[in-house]
């Protein structure tokens, strides 16, 4: 997510007060895709594929209330669950058949501009809105803003642009360009910050007004209301799509030029926060930080790919990766002239795709587990939030990455059927399995902050965090011995565990250390150096000498770290704490 770009880059001719240039930004991951658009299209498949932010139960008959009682949004504030879309970007091949480029995530700034006018009002409940124009295939520098003899106007088309982002700073055009974007192509658009105080949604968007100069300047007199002014920012991953000698972008309604960007906001705002978020936050020397919000942060969420991850489709048609066409019936018009609304109407004869429903309607709480109680299947006991961020994993012995229908009884069962004891859920979408739990693994306790993140398959389930394992124990299955290695390499024979020396440690010859150390490992080095006695410490220490300075012999069952490299379902232990499993050569 780009949360370093500025939006103030596009040139603003007035600043009318100190505050001016007041705004908070908030990022947020997709929540869905497909041909929905509850503000043109109502109860009805749209004509073209969007790409969805914000409230997670957006759908094709979404209304205030309904988005208000999402179970959550995939943009940071969790009190705004307002949806924003636009048109998702294809690349067309020289055959015809179009691949997506992946949505790379948005950042929506609320800006605080054209204020010293009248005072700012949040998007009334209700409040739809759209701003630029679909059919639109070159810059129209003819239709103006409103303006007069005191505030100027400017081209209505400014309110969308593109920016190329590369290696140099962004390049921004009003439609696409032939600059190559390694790091992705931004579309921008600005919405309407004027309303008339009266209509939630005109179809014309005539309820709302742009500023005179989009992006800052004044109302014109009969849009009495400023509103917050809202610029989202949202960016395709271009280096995802290898491009070709006939080939082009175009946008999901047929428009390779760019110039039909545009966007739909449906207001979602929980009642009051908005409007206190615009009285408290947007102060002058703001830095954009919606953590520094007192309104706004108590329901700021990390991570929202993973808290309130992308939601199943809801119109049954394949919209992802290698298509045949666009979906829909959106032929490419590449202007100048806009294009004509037959270019993008399907003949009666063409089926249209099921609507599918939106797959949460009502918040579900979460379940959250308490340590030590049972949890999912028989035999099953959490055993807590452990983190998982060395190079020695917590549970190491089989793992499954990006599994999509993720859930902790799912986790659990494939380790049971592996023979394993452990089971742990990580980043939403991980299982991991294990008989111990690897020594340096620490519980990092139960806070709001650990181990949240959705299980991909089931949302009222927390699977683990980002390097943060959601551990769960097996009581009923047996944990196999522990193994100690009585004989290395046909030279080191084992001697027992043995205590750390008192005044000096007890192999002095030479040292190593590493999170890949195995018992192994160990006798490669000491036989190496030549040395008669090894031994191995605290999971993962290393010592060689020619005589040992034992502290006396320890209880085998101090010798109880597994070695850290050891990643099979055997654990081969390496000592303890101030404890070694020692072995001696007497062929050396
Ligand atoms: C069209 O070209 C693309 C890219 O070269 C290729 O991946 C795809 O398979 C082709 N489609 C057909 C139907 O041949
Ligand atoms: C508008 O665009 C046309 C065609 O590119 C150009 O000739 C004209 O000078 C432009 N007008 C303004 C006011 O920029
Ligand atoms: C221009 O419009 C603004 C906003 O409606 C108004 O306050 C101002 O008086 C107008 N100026 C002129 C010269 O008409
Ligand atoms: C929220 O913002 C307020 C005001 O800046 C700050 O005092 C508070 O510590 C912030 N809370 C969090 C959880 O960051
Ligand atoms: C409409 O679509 C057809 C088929 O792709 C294309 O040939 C034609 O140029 C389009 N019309 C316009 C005005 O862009
Ligand atoms: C847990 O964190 C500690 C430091 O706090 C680190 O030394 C250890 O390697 C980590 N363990 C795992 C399994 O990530
Ligand atoms: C398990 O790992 C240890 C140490 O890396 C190795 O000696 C042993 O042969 C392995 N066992 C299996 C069954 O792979």
């Amino acid at each position: 997510m780009l949360f370093n770009s500025s939006p103030l880059r596009v040139v603003t001719l007035l600043a009318l007060s100190g505050d001016a240039y007041a705004f908070f930004r908030i990022g947020c991951s997709r929540i869905l895709d497909g041909r929905v658009d509850s503000i043109i299209s109502p109860g009805k498949v749209s004509g073209h594929v969007h790409t969805l932010v914000g409230s997670a139960n957006i759908g094709v008959s979404s209304t205030y209330d309904t988005l208000v009682n999402s179970e959550c949004t995939s943009c940071e504030i969790q009190d705004d669950r307002s949806a924003y879309w636009s048109p998702q970007l294809y690349y067309q091949y020289g055959n015809g058949s179009v691949m997506e480029v992946p949505h790379d995530g948005s950042v929506l700034y609320y800006i605080a501009r054209g204020a010293g006018q009248t005072p700012m009002t949040a998007f009334p409940e209700g409040l739809k809105m759209l701003s630029g124009d679909a059919a639109a295939r070159s810059y129209d520098n003819k239709t103006m803003t409103f303006n007069n003899k005191t505030f100027g106007g400017r081209p209505v088309a400014d309110r969308i642009s593109w920016a190329c982002l590369s290696t140099k700073p962004a390049r921004e055009t009003p439609g696409f360009s032939n600059f190559i974007c390694p790091y992705g192509l931004r579309a921008q658009v600005h919405f309407q910050s004027c309303w008339d105080g009266v209509n939630l949604y005109k179809s014309d968007q005539s309820h709302v007004a742009y500023l005179s100069q989009i992006d800052n300047g004044v109302c014109p007199p009969t849009y009495p209301v400023l509103l917050p002014h809202l610029f989202i920012e949202t960016s395709y991953a271009t280096k995802n799509v290898a491009v070709e000698p006939n080939g082009f972008y175009t946008l999901a309604q047929g428009d390779p030029t760019g110039y039909g960007y545009h966007a739909d906001f449906q207001n979602g705002w929980k009642p009051g926060v908005l409007q206190d978020a615009i009285d408290e936050c947007f102060i002058a020397d703001s830095s954009g930080d919606v953590g520094t919000c007192a309104p706004l942060n108590v329901s700021q969420i990390s991570n929202t790919a993973y808290q309130c991850p992308r939601r199943p489709q809801v119109i049954a048609e394949n919209v992802y990766g290698l298509l045949p066409k666009l979906p829909g019936c959106n032929q490419i018009s590449w202007g100048p002239a806009r294009a004509p609304t037959t270019n993008n109407t399907c003949p009666t004869s063409v089926a249209v795709p099921a609507i599918l429903p939106t797959a949460d309607t009502k918040p579900i709480a979460t379940q959250i587990p308490t340590i030590s109680s049972a949890f999912g299947n028989t035999g099953w006991r959490y055993k807590g939030c452990y983190n998982d961020t060395g190079n020695a994993r917590a549970l190491s012995v089989y793992n499954q990455q990006n599994v999509a229908d993720l859930t902790i009884e799912k986790c659990q069962r494939t380790c049971q059927g592996r023979g394993m004891k452990f089971s742990g859920v990580e980043l939403g979408n991980q299982c991991w399995c294990d008989n111990y739990i690897m020594n340096n693994a620490r519980a990092i306790g139960e806070g709001r902050a650990n181990c949240n993140f959705k299980c991909s398959g089931d949302s009222t389930e927390n699977c683990g965090g980002a390097a943060q394992l959601s551990i769960f124990e097996n009581v009923l299955a047996v944990t196999p011995a522990p193994v100690v290695v009585q004989s290395l390499s046909g030279k080191y024979l084992y001697k027992g565990c043995q205590k750390e020396g008192t005044s000096s440690r007890a192999l002095t010859g030479a040292k190593q250390a590493a999170d890949t150390m195995t018992v192994d490992a160990c006798a490669k080095i000491c036989l190496g150096l030549k040395f008669r006695w090894m031994g191995v410490e605290y999971g993962r220490e290393c010592y060689c000498g020619n005589s040992l300075n034992s502290g006396g012999t320890a209880p085998a069952t101090e010798c109880n770290m597994r070695c850290m490299g050891n990643t099979n379902k055997t654990a081969m232990y390496c000592g303890g704490s101030s404890r070694l499993n020692v072995y001696y050569s007497s062929s050396l």
